[in-house]
């Protein structure tokens, strides 16, 4: 793996050095931005906002496409061709870059922030900022988080304590945190790409999944499952990143342009994310086609309880400084 991921890494020199000829040539540098989410989502929004800003501050230099809903790459595709120079853009879930870093797990952790204000607050640290940055020895750049919320279950059947799961089948992202975590109440976790799983549900082929209000209501995944449990037991958040060698080949004034466009886009899209996890749950809610099953002390902390030992199968390769510094972002 270490060494298909270095090939790739000189094989994105190359393509940097094309993407500049192409810029030499004349026209606009097409920043091509892709993504699997909806467009009426956080992620949707904030590229296509980012799209506009690029659109109107380097206008005939830059232009930025955007691919939303898997067009162009799923996210477990996406990282290699960046580094292959055929995407230039992505922000995929922090769930998704294990193949590159490890440190990126602790965001799976469940249970480890209270709400989203934690979650911020951990980001803009010291190590928030180290974290953005474990991508660089594979040639990646992380350029800002992006949130969309916290998850809740879904499921065919009602789960309102953790043996309610036993020996059902969820979806999960490509993620072994996440995998220890369902085998933790002794469910089946299947890693599939997000582009399956309305189907998946819908077939019954799975039994439940776990997502923000926002993609169980702009996938539709609320119309095939008839229970969500509001157990806001994990992150997911994204991180928007380019190749390294993209990147430095953007001269500097114009590089400083795109990153002040993508900050104010990933502002823009965190407020649309909190927003939509009320608005969404709303939609859901008032659509009457699922119940949701709100969970007393007791109960959540029963799910607290089974599922928090993941965090010391996960502590040597996080590191036990950065989990409890994620942990002191609650207080
Ligand atoms: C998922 O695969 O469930 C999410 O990562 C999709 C997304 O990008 O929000």
């Amino acid at each position: 793996m270490f060494r298909t991921i270095t090939t790739l890494v000189a094989t994105a020199a190359l393509s940097a050095m094309l993407v500049t000829g192409t810029a030499l040539a004349g026209g606009p540098v097409t920043i091509k931005f892709s993504h699997v989410v909806a467009e009426n989502t956080p992620k949707g929004q904030m590229a296509n906002k980012f799209k506009d800003l690029v659109g109107e501050r380097l206008s005939g230099k830059y232009k930025v496409e955007v691919f939303p809903n898997s067009q162009l790459f799923g996210d477990n595709k996406v990282l290699e061709a960046m580094l292959l120079g055929d995407v230039h853009m992505a922000a995929p879930a922090l769930s998704k870059f294990s193949r590159y870093t490890k440190k990126l797990q602790i965001f799976d952790l469940p249970f480890l922030f209270k709400d989203m204000a934690a979650v911020e607050k951990f980001q803009n640290s010291d190590k928030g900022d180290e974290l953005l940055g474990s991508l660089e020895r594979m040639g990646l750049v992380g350029l800002g988080y992006l949130h969309n919320g916290l998850k809740q279950l879904t499921s065919s059947q009602p789960l309102v304590v953790p043996a309610d799961a036993k020996g059902l089948k969820f979806r999960i992202m490509s993620s072994n945190v996440l995998a220890a975590q369902f085998k933790a109440i002794k469910a089946t976790p299947l890693k599939k790409p997000f582009s399956e799983v309305f189907t998946l549900l819908q077939t019954r082929a799975i039994d439940g999944q776990e997502n923000t209000w926002s993609n169980i209501y702009s996938k539709k995944f609320f119309e095939v499952q008839p229970y969500i449990t509001e157990t806001n037991h994990g992150l997911l958040d994204y991180m928007v990143v380019t190749s390294k060698e993209f990147w430095m080949s953007v001269d500097t004034a114009d590089r400083e342009i795109i990153k002040k466009a993508l900050d104010e886009a990933i502002v823009f899209g965190n407020k649309v994310a909190a927003k939509k996890a009320m608005d969404d749950r709303q939609k859901i809610v008032d659509s009457k086609r699922c119940k949701i099953i709100i969970l007393n002390d007791a109960q959540r902390n029963q799910w607290v309880e089974v599922m928090k030992p993941v965090w010391q199968e996960f502590e040597k390769q996080i590191g036990k400084d950065m989990i409890d510094a994620a942990y002191k972002s609650n207080m």
